[in-house]
């Protein structure tokens, strides 16, 4: 039972404007894959800047289409971060490959690229045949981007492709340039960013995702791999005079976005801007509200780059607070305001430790973030009133 006057973790904002463009769809008559998908998928290409984007029915599913694209094959390896949502790794195991996990910076949760660049120099030393990895996946976690600078020029040295987990990150920018374009780097190898429209994200269809890409016969494969691996304009083939046969080019997925997502979310791309200032703004007045309190430290934001604010992320260190990240969590739930925990280390998993055979120690920054992780209630649709409260509740949970 909610209690009164609580604060949710997240809660989206759907505007009239949203509901008459979701109606208008349904009043068309065509449901699928069709116009509407078009036009969302330009109006994100314009937005990132970027020419090409191809809308799916998820960031899982973006991430999944980008990897088969590029030809990551059983005994591939994919580099990608522990700190992640699972899709991130599971659509590297879905490709038969194995994830590589790096372990991430204190201060941002973000890969390290220090120890990336150590580990390409001599994948053997863990036990990793060099010849074998293939691609990385850097995840903008939080909705800060990773060092792409560093990534790209060790990507283009080792001939790996760039997929970018880019989940959380609509409207970040590295250099001033948006995640989603290839940042004014060029560079020449498979790449593509996957974005998420999932209910909690900063701009939401439900479900969803896209895939951006500066590659257009890249983009052609994702368009085909999408809809069953049959010819890129199936969708088209009830509007065209005469009978349209399809052919089938590959044994490809179910993965297409459809028209009522993308009447859903299309028209809150008109407000991303300003929903991003208004994340920023709440993101700042949290940290001064924790900033006395030794035991929580935010996530860093690096110079030279512009979160997308997604969420709010703090580190909670249990010797100096004197009760664990749980503790914390559960008194924060029950005092009314909802919280995550994003993430704890894929490598402390279930399925991962054990198909690997982690040992505790073998990531040790990312264990002691999984310990100590937790996110605060960040969305558009709270005033200031509810961070202070949200604020003024944590301060009181901890007697500070
Ligand atoms: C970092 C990260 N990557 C990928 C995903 C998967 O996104 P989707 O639910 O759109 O498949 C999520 C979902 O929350 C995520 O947080």
């Amino acid at each position: 039972m909610a209690i009164e006057g609580s604060i949710p973790f997240y809660k989206p904002l759907i505007a009239r404007e949203e509901i008459a463009q979701l109606v208008e769809a349904v009043e068309s008559g065509w449901l699928t894959t069709g116009p509407k998908t078009l036009e969302f998928e330009a109006a994100i290409a314009r937005y990132v800047g970027s020419p090409f984007a191809v809308g799916v029915n998820s960031c899982t599913a973006a991430m999944h289409l980008a990897l088969v694209a590029t030809g990551i094959r059983p005994g591939d390896a994919v580099i990608t971060s522990p700190i992640t949502f699972p899709a991130t790794a599971n659509v590297i195991e879905h490709c038969g490959a194995r994830p590589v996990f790096i372990d991430v910076e204190p201060d941002t949760l973000l890969l390290d690229v220090a120890a990336l660049e150590d580990f390409l120099a001599a994948p053997e030393r863990k036990g990793i045949a060099a010849d074998t990895v293939k691609a990385i996946i850097p995840v903008h976690l939080a909705g800060q981007p990773c060092d792409m600078d560093v990534i790209f020029a060790l990507a283009a040295q080792y001939g790996l492709a760039v997929i970018e987990d880019a989940a959380h990150a609509l409207g970040a920018e590295f250099h001033g340039h948006k995640v989603g374009s290839d940042y004014g780097l060029r560079f020449q190898g498979p790449w593509a960013s996957c974005f998420s429209f999932y209910a909690t994200k900063n701009i939401t269809a439900g479900e969803g995702g896209m895939l951006t890409t500066n590659d257009a016969a890249f983009v052609d494969q994702v368009a085909v791999l999408r809809l069953h691996g049959i010819s890129r304009d199936a969708w088209k083939r009830y509007q065209l005079a005469g009978y349209q046969h399809y052919e089938v080019l590959f044994p490809g997925y179910k993965y297409n976005m459809f028209d009522l997502q993308a009447a859903l979310a299309l028209p809150q791309l008109s407000h991303i801007d300003e929903w991003q200032r208004r994340r920023e703004t709440y993101t700042d007045l949290y940290n001064q509200g924790f900033a006395d309190i030794k035991g929580l430290l935010p996530l860093r934001i690096k110079p030279n780059r512009r979160s997308a604010y997604h969420l709010y992320v703090m580190m909670a260190d249990s010797a100096r607070l004197g009760l664990t990240r749980d503790e914390l969590l559960n008194r924060i739930a029950a005092a009314g305001i909802g919280v995550g925990v994003h993430f704890r280390s894929l490598t402390v998993q279930k399925f991962y430790r054990e198909k690997y055979g982690f040992q505790e120690g073998d990531f040790p920054v990312a264990e002691r973030a999984s310990e100590q992780v937790l996110s605060l209630p960040l969305f558009p649709a709270m005033h200031e009133s509810d961070v202070e409260r949200v604020i003024r509740t944590v301060r009181k949970v901890l007697g500070v």
